[in-house]
Parts: C-alpha cells; sequence; structure tokens
C-alpha cells in the first residue's frame, strides 16, 4: 500500500507522539482555539531585572555588570539549567581532515575533534565549511556556528564527512535508519550554500556527541567524558543536559578561537528549539559569542515560565527529565516561585545583540511569550544606552525587526526555514557592517 504524504504524516504523528512533537498540527494563531488558550493565561508580574536583594534598582550598566548580573547568572546555574563539571575538563583539539573542497569548489571543510586530554577517546567532532574565496584571500572568515540534532553527515550530501558514532534518537526524523543513510537529511534546515555565499563559515556539532538526548544520557556522557578519577569532582543533581550543550559550543568557540582561518570575533552562535535553549544559555554565559540566535526555543528558551501557555515547566521536566537540573523540578506548577523568567535570561546577552524567532503555529513554544520576553528584555538594553525591541506589538507574520534585539514571527510550523535564515543572514551583516564602521571611526 502506497501512503500519501499526508497519510504518511498522520501515521507517524500517532505512532511517535510523546517520543518527538517535529510534526505538531499547531492551531492557527488567530483562530478561536487560539484565544481561548490565550485567555487562560494567568495573571502574573515579571520579575524586575533591575531589583536588587536590598530594594534598590540597578540605575547603570556598571552596577549590572558587576553585581546584578552575575546574581541572576548564579541563579540560573543554581536552579534551572545546572552548573556541569564539563567546565573542570581539559580540553584538547586535533585536527582530524584538514582543508579540502567541498560544494563544487565554492567551499573547503575539516573536521576537528575537541577531546579531554585525561581520556583521549572521549571527543565531540566539529564540522567547519568555510567560503573558499575568504580563505584564498588570506582573509579571516565570520562564522554561524549551531548543534545539530542527528550528526553532522546529516547536514550535506557530501559523502566524505564522517558519520557520528554516538546513540541516535529513533524518531519520526530517523526512523529507525542507521547513521550512514542519513546523509543530507536535514539539508533543508543548513541552507549551506546561502551562508557560504553569505562569506560565513558553517560550524557545527551534534549535541548527541556530547550528551545523548535521553533520560539516561547524562548518565553515558559522565561515562564518556570523565575519567574515573575524574567524576568526584561533580555534584550529580547539578548536571543537564541543555547545559552540557551550551559547553560544547564553548568549547568549539575556544577552537575557533585559535583557527586561522576563522574569525572568533565575529562568531553567531544559534539554534533551533531544545539547541536554541542551549544556544541562549551558552551565549549569556560566554560574552565572546558576538550574536546570539534562538529559533522557537520555547519553554527553557525565549518564552516566558509564568504563562505557562504550550509545555510549561511540570510538562517539560515530565517528559525530558535529563534537560535541566535537580532544583528545576522544585518548580513543577510553581512559576511564581522562581525568581527570575525568561526577559532575563535574554537581558544576560546584553548589550550584544540576540535574534529571537518564533512560528506562527508552533504554539507549544508560545510565540506570544517569545515576544513579551524579547520585548521585556529591553530593560536591560537600555542601561548600555541601546534600543532592544523596537516593537510595542507583535508585529505581523513575517516581519522582521531588526535593532539591538531582533524578532520575527514566520507563518506554518515548528522548524528552521529558509525565510529564518535569511533575516539571521541579513541580521549579522548588519550587526557586523555596523561594528568594522565603528572601527573605522575610533
Ligand atoms: C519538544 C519539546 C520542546 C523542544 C522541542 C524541540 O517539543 O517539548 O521543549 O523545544 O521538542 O527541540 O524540537
Amino acid at each position: 500500500m502506497i501512503l500519501s504524504y499526508k497519510a504518511l504524516r498522520a501515521y507517524i504523528f500517532r505512532k511517535y507522539r510523546g517520543i518527538s512533537n517535529y510534526f505538531r498540527p499547531g492551531v492557527s494563531f488567530k483562530s478561536e482555539r487560539y484565544k481561548k488558550l490565550e485567555a487562560r493565561v494567568p495573571k502574573f508580574e515579571l520579575p524586575n531585572p533591575l531589583l536588587t536583594e536590598t530594594g534598590s534598582i540597578i540605575t547603570n550598566k556598571e552596577s549590572w555588570s558587576s553585581g546584578q548580573r552575575v546574581k541572576i547568572l548564579n541563579y540560573y546555574q543554581r536552579y534551572i539549567y545546572g552548573n556541569s563539571p564539563f567546565s573542570f575538563l581539559k580540553i584538547g583539539f586535533s585536527i582530524l581532515s584538514g582543508d579540502s573542497y567541498c560544494l563544487n569548489g565554492k567551499a573547503l571543510k575539516k573536521e576537528v575533534n575537541i577531546f579531554n586530554e585525561n581520556k583521549p577517546g572521549a571527543y565531540f567532532r566539529l564540522l567547519i565549511i568555510m567560503p573558499a574565496s575568504t580563505i584564498e584571500a588570506g582573509l579571516k572568515a565570520p562564522v554561524f556556528l549551531g548543534l545539530n540534532f542527528f550528526g553532522n553527515q546529516t547536514i550535506t550530501r557530501e559523502k566524505d564527512i564522517s558519520v557520528t558514532e554516538s546513540w541516535l534518537p529513533n524518531n519520526s526524523i530517523t526512523l529507525g535508519r542507521k547513521a550512514e543513510s542519513l546523509r543530507g537529511i536535514q539539508l533543508s534546515s543548513w541552507p549551506i550554500r546561502q551562508i557560504i555565499d553569505a562569506g560565513y563559515a558553517l560550524a557545527t556539532a551534534y549535541c548527541g556527541d556530547i550528551v545523548p538526548d535521553k533520560s539516561d544520557g547524562i548518565d553515558l556522557s559522565i561515562e564518556h567524558w570523565f575519567s574515573k578519577e575524574e567524576r568526584h569532582n561533580f555534584e550529580l543533581g547539578a548536571l543537564g543536559a541543555i547545559d552540557g550543550w551550551a559547553w560544547g559550543l564553548r568549547k568549539a568557540m575556544d577552537y575557533i578561537e585559535q583557527d586561522e582561518d576563522l574569525d572568533a570575533s565575529r562568531v553567531v552562535v544559534l539554534g533551533h528549539s531544545r539547541l536554541g535553549k542551549a544556544a541562549l544559555w551558552a551565549g549569556a554565559q560566554d560574552p565572546r559569542f558576538a550574536i546570539i540566535i534562538s529559533n522557537e526555543s520555547g519553554c527553557g528558551g525565549a518564552t516566558l515560565f509564568r504563562r505557562r501557555f504550550g509545555e510549561t515547566i511540570a510538562s517539560i521536566n515530565q517528559q525530558y527529565p535529563h534537560w535541566f537540573c535537580q532544583e528545576f523540578k522544585k518548580f513543577n506548577n510553581r512559576e511564581n516561585e522562581l525568581l527570575v523568567d525568561q526577559h532575563e535570561l535574554i537581558g544576560l546577552i546584553a548589550p550584544r545583540p540576540v535574534y529571537i524567532a518564533s512560528a506562527q503555529r508552533d504554539l507549544e513554544a508560545d510565540p506570544y511569550g517569545e515576544f513579551l520576553a524579547a520585548k521585556n528584555a529591553s530593560t536591560i538594553y537600555k542601561l548600555f544606552g541601546l534600543i532592544g525591541l523596537q516593537a510595542e506589538e507583535l508585529p505581523p507574520v513575517n516581519t522582521s525587526i531588526m535593532g539591538n534585539i531582533g524578532y520575527h514571527i514566520r507563518s506554518g510550523c515548528h522548524g528552521i526555514k529558509r525565510f529564518d535564515w535569511i533575516q539571521f543572514i541579513r541580521f549579522a551583516d548588519k550587526t557586523f557592517a555596523q561594528s568594522s564602521n565603528n572601527l573605522h571611526s575610533v
């Protein structure tokens, strides 16, 4: 029997519901059902990021950066994402395959192992694809850096990119296939030609090479990464996969800093969905990332917990118990007891540019909550004399707002699409053009 595409989608959705939400049916943002859901959002007050423990209000960037920002960051480490022991590891880099041409000579690629120096078998692999013309001219390329969901071999059809040997989820996308047969299946999420044509390099690693995305994945990653002697260094409850993935992004940044082909001062860290949560968390902690982009990161990412719209703390902790630290479970159904909300996570990135992207039918991720978080993060940008998000109301669909905080809501469902990438590249172009103008005017 040959199933139509629609029937196949419906079959996959029924079969894998609960395992993956990649084919979310969604409801329209303007529909009656949506309005009913919106009417259920409880009344809440957002924590004021500028209000200190002693009741005073922060009024300048100095006291924000040296005091309040650090306190909020520590709070996130302790109660939400964890503060994983990965930072104790001594990391080395080895170039697995040197520069070789790909994409019909337009690009050069290389693969790098980022490994534990005390346990060299423990590594994750960074794939880097660079614009050939930039490298041939002896220039350094700016970089888009992001984790991928199913292995580096899935983002391009190039045959000689190594295949991940780590655990792979068996969900509606991989459907039980072997890693080798997944070559190129994520091509539409990673428009490499477009990125290369715009003059950027792309650096990516498989999230599952760092922490496998399953409930015992943290245990597996401890076995994988740490030697016996190193294991006494950590507290189990402080481990969370999102924090592990963010650590991976920061280690990739360590590598980029020492690669002569790449411009470490122009690195855009981005991620979609759960990997967008990791990109925001990496960007909040690490000032070396010049631009941070979250695509539909939703609960635990760019949206406000207190709205309880779509996915909530209780449901995310139940379905993905390994993503956050143990303390976070105490906030199931107690959003108001958290001392922070996600406008503050975005605000931790200030004054660097950040872009939040939502999709109209991706209601699980609460697009309106993402918009409100972006808008409320503006308070912190103002301390730096910057305008945050230049919009009072949710903009019309497919309209990008580009300020120090960028935002769009795309039509359609959950996913990272061509439209999203076009905006991300424009945002990076605009930011980097501005910074080079500033340099010239100094
Ligand atoms: C699930 C999860 C979300 C996550 C998404 C994804 O839908 O509930 O929190 O963002 O998967 O990563 O695609």
